[in-house]
């Protein structure tokens, strides 16, 4: 792979099938918001594909683990009430657990027991990747992205620090479960590389608007300082 030949590719499928045309040890980093296993259905009655059944969880991260370099990260958000299944499958793929990051949030999400009101994400380890000369902090920023795009929209704030910090420069980033494309948008912005892979057409879509715009954008850019 090289810079002459950047790879910006986003597709419409089931990232299982996707990814077993990918070589072994091929990604550089993995930044990824799986389905949280909650049947989640917005106010405007959007939901998520996956988001009941957990049959995918072992398969997929064990394909992720294949098809990420050694010696490099993956960043999965995911849901606390399901922690034991994640870890299950991270575990089993072949992941280490080396870091926890909470993104408290000024607002709930939800509110029973408690008023709901941080995000969490594990950050795994596939071989011994070195350490960062300025590690990040575990307590990251949460901006509310709204949410237009997709219910579960990330905003570009958490992703790119990640992005910076664990991806080589012109490095490949992958996104199995790309939504409205906010991994492969924040990729883009640190100048990487991304596959992004999303099973919803309308998602896709989106997200696929989304990309061609930003494009546009930093082409105009490049052009206007040329
Ligand atoms: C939590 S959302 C990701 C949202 C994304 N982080 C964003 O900012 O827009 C998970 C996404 O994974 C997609 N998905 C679920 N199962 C999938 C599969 N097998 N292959 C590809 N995409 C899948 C869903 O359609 C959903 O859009």
């Amino acid at each position: 792979m090289t810079i002459s030949n950047p790879i910006y590719d986003l597709i419409l499928g089931n990232n299982l099938e996707i990814m077993a045309t990918l070589p072994d040890n091929y990604v550089d980093f993995i930044l990824t918001d799986p389905p949280y296993l909650v049947n989640y259905i917005d106010r405007t009655q959007r939901s998520i594909a996956n988001d009941i059944n957990a049959d995918w969880l072992m398969p997929t991260f064990s394909e992720l683990y294949r098809v990420l370099k050694p010696n490099s990260m993956m960043v999965s958000f995911y849901g606390w009430t399901k922690v034991d299944l994640f870890f299950a499958a991270w575990k089993a793929a072949g992941f280490r657990v080396v870091g926890h990051i909470v993104y408290p949030k000024r607002y709930a999400s939800s509110a029973g027991f408690l008023a709901y009101q941080h995000e969490s994400a594990f950050l795994l380890a596939k071989g011994q990747p070195e350490k960062p000369s300025k590690p990040l902090s575990d307590v990251g920023i949460w901006q509310y992205s709204g949410n237009k795009l997709h219910p579960t929209q990330k905003p570009l704030s958490a992703l790119t620090p990640l992005i910076q910090s664990f991806t080589p420069e012109n490095g490949l980033v992958l996104d199995p479960f790309a939504g409205s494309g906010s991994t492969c948008e924040a990729a883009k912005l640190c100048g990487r590389q991304y596959i992004g892979i999303e099973i919803d057409q309308q998602y896709f879509g989106l997200a696929k608007a989304r990309l061609d715009g930003i494009s546009a954008s930093i082409h105009n850019k490049l052009a206007i300082s040329a």
